[in-house]
């Protein structure tokens, strides 16, 4: 039966192009969805960017721009990349167009009506200058234990304390300079700690559709201590103006905290591809919604969103395929600034999209680990593989097919031939079953073992020392007719990492 796909990759913030960390992610996401489309699977393919919050309306500001103008050029950048490695969404989109206005609306009034939106006053650091509430990774100050300077309002880099942004001493603000005063003000929140959310939740995360660490870690957020506290609790999910998001019905003045609106735009983004057919397709049972998403976003993914879906009557996310990070030569990833080469750089350069899609394939498996670019690895890794292994099948015996045999394959090829491009086809669902794992190194390993295979009959037969040979034109023939058909089926398994080559 063919399934019916819902794919999503994380939607990128619109304050800054890719880096290789978003390339690998959608490299991961996109081989995934060949993979399946290959096999005969129904996939909707979609992204968006996440528009909205606090950090994207300053850096605006600073830009001397909209929010609305400068997420527009953000997102205007975006198609080279795609483009050039590859990357097949069907759609994309922005978490602030009108489609996501609406869905978040719809969602954020469903959870209301199922009385699980609560209001309470809190109080939090102002700007005066400013005039705004500050997230706390604009508050500064002294840690309030050891006294280190300019520590962040949430932890001290110095001593690793813990604390809150009300704790600094000599607090500032990092947009102003300003001293921050504390103000009041209503928020909202989602009522997560509700006994029907814990008890989904518990049975969503648990039931084997997450992987297992995962799931793990996920447990460790349910539990509870001997006098009930820990364990889930409320999601504030309002922000005061001025904010850059989606205004909160009935409650002028206040907005959607981005990452509530965030994942809607994976819906957002799916509506505006299917139109009218949006309703139908999401109301199918048979219909799957799979997120590939960062370590770094799990409690989002596997907490709130599927509850929110849940308590608006929506369809569940199947599964949330979660990766590690990559490190460039080992060195940790910044979000912001990105590391090493940009992805746009290396294809200016004029390398190959797909030597990076196979050598971040290679690199990946099922589990949330974290994978290296390694420069020079990936020069050996690209010539061992795809060039000395790979396509020596095709050099090795194109060239003989053209000039001496007219460009004809023979109509059959002997026994030693047969039954080597038998072993080849005979691991087929092993291929496949790596692929839908996304074992993607394993797949690899097992795709060039059978190159190996090939290459020793390559080397067996000397294609090159027959072609001198008098009277060897048959068995010529049938050599390079195996290579290039034995070329053909290796293609094939490639085809989700090398879609361009293969085309
Ligand atoms: O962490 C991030 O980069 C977020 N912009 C991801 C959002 S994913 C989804 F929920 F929209
Ligand atoms: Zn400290």
């Amino acid at each position: 039966m063919p399934r019916k796909l819902f794919v999503t990759t994380a939607l990128p913030y619109a304050n800054a192009p890719f880096h290789i960390g978003h390339m690998m992610e959608y490299i991961q996401a996109d081989v995934w969805v060949r993979a399946q489309r290959m096999q005969g699977h129904a996939v909707h393919f979609v992204c968006a960017d996440d528009a909205h919050g606090a950090p994207i309306m300053i850096a605006a500001e600073k830009a001397g721009k909209t929010p609305q103008a400068f997420v527009a050029e953000i997102a205007a950048g975006r198609k080279p990349y795609l483009d050039g490695f590859h990357i097949a969404f069907d759609h994309w989109h922005s978490t602030d167009a009108p489609e996501n206005h609406q869905l978040a609306k719809e969602i954020y009034l469903a959870l209301r009506k199922n009385e699980l939106i609560a209001s309470r006053t809190i109080e939090q650091f102002f700007d005066p200058v400013k005039g705004m509430f500050l997230p706390d990774r604009y508050i500064k100050g002294e840690c309030p234990k050891c006294g280190a300077k300019d520590q962040y309002g949430d932890n001290c880099e110095v001593c690793g304390a813990v604390y809150a942004p009300t704790e600094l001493k000599n607090p500032y603000s990092t947009l102003s300079g300003a001293t921050p005063v504390l103000r009041s003000s209503e928020h909202y929140f989602f009522m997560l700690s509700d006994p029907r959310c814990v008890a989904f939740l518990e049975q969503w995360t648990g039931d084997g559709r997450l992987q297992p660490e995962v799931a793990n870690k996920v447990r460790e957020w349910f539990a509870k201590d001997e006098q009930g506290n820990g364990g889930l609790g409320d999601w504030d999910i309002s922000r005061d103006a001025p904010y850059f998001g989606i205004e909160i019905p009935d409650a002028p003045g206040k907005y959607f905290y981005v990452w509530l609106d965030a994942p809607i735009g994976y819906l957002a983004s799916l509506k505006a591809h299917l139109g009218e057919r949006f309703d139908t397709f999401m109301a199918d049972p048979e219909v799957e919604q799979v997120h590939f998403i960062g370590k770094d976003i799990v409690t989002f993914h596997t907490l709130f969103w599927p509850a929110m879906l849940k308590f608006s009557g929506r369809k569940v996310p199947s599964n949330i395929f979660v990766h590690g990070f990559i490190t460039v030569s080992g060195e940790k990833m910044s979000k912001s600034r990105g590391t090493g080469i940009s992805p746009l750089r290396y294809l200016e350069l004029g390398l190959n999209a797909e030597w990076l899609r196979y050598y971040i394939a290679a690199k990946l498996n099922a589990k949330v680990e974290d994978i290296d670019f390694n420069p020079d690895d990936f020069a050996a890794r690209i010539n061992a593989d795809l060039i000395g292994k790979y396509v020596n099948i095709a050099s090795r015996a194109a060239g003989f097919i053209g000039k001496r045999f007219g460009g004809m394959l023979a109509a059959d090829v002997g026994v030693e031939g047969r039954t080597l491009l038998d072993g080849l086809r005979a691991h087929r669902d092993t291929v496949v079953e790596l692929y839908n794992e996304r074992e993607f190194g394993k797949g690899l390993r097992e795709i060039m073992a059978l190159a190996d295979r090939v290459n020793a009959f390559v080397d067996l037969h000397k294609p090159w020392e027959l072609a001198k040979k008098p009277g060897q034109d048959a068995v010529l023939h049938d050599v390079c007719t195996v290579c290039i058909e034995a070329f053909r089926l290796l293609t094939i398994y490639l085809k989700p990492m090398r879609p361009a080559l293969a085309a």
